[in-house]
């Protein structure tokens, strides 16, 4: 039994293309195994609400001691951490939003950050504490950003790969459908060469985890 959580967030709806080859992706993924439980976070058409003093303020409080307002504020973020805890691979779609990613997604990963319950200081550093997952990050941008001179404009991709490893979410395979904004043809090219892009994740993805091989020469 194997569990994918899949977590979109284009303001765009049915149009969206982080949340087609997200939704794709995840689809496929949990097909591969038999069983598997594929779990919807939808941050578009359900927005969570923007962390605030109920949050905040009651996590740090004892259980018994919350005020209704607070106790309903941290029921959410632990169902949404134990959501996240469940599953063995993540899929998220992140749709480029002014060169980050769409402020419902900042809000999930607001509540999902948890000092001791997913991360914990272990001296002078920070120990992520869910470990063992891998993720899938499907990002969409009207310009292309994977190369120079844009390069340094993506505040989505690197952001996002800080917040997950921040977390322990370090096994991270990114796929990304970019330069939709130059007219059609490009818009095509970019979606034709995620498509392959997805493929290949695909194909690798249902490899079992055995020495091949090609591997085993390698190590002699
Ligand atoms: C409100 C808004 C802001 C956007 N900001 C940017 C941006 O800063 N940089 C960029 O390259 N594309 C930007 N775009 C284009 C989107 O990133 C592009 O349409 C992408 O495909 C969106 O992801 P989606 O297809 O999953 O919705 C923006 C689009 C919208 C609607």
């Amino acid at each position: 039994m194997s569990n994918v959580l899949l977590v979109t967030s284009s303001p765009r709806g049915s149009e969206g293309l982080s949340t087609r080859f997200a939704t794709q992706l995840a689809t496929q993924l949990a097909e591969q195994v038999p069983g598997t439980t594929l779990t919807l976070r939808d941050l578009a058409a359900a927005p969570l609400d923007h962390i605030g003093e109920a949050y905040v303020v009651g996590r740090a409080t004892p259980p018994d001691t919350r005020t209704a307002a607070q106790a309903e504020a941290v029921q959410l973020a632990e169902r949404l951490v134990a959501e996240l805890a469940a599953a063995d691979a993540v899929v998220i779609g992140s749709a480029m939003i002014n060169f980050g990613p769409p402020s419902p997604l900042k809000a999930w990963f607001d509540h999902v950050i948890w000092p001791r319950v997913t991360f914990r200081y272990a001296g002078n550093s920070v120990e992520g504490l869910l470990k063992g997952k891998k993720v899938y990050l499907v990002t969409a941008s009207g310009g292309d950003f994977s190369e120079e001179p844009l390069a340094a404009w993506d505040y989505q991709s690197g952001y996002l790969k800080h917040l997950l490893g921040f977390i322990g979410l370090t096994d991270i395979e990114h796929l990304r459908v970019e330069g939709t904004a130059h007219g059609p043809e490009a818009a095509q090219a970019a979606v034709a060469s995620a498509d392959k892009a997805l493929q290949s994740l695909l194909q690798r993805a249902a490899r079992p985890l055995t020495a091949t091989p090609d591997s085993v020469e390698a190590t002699q």
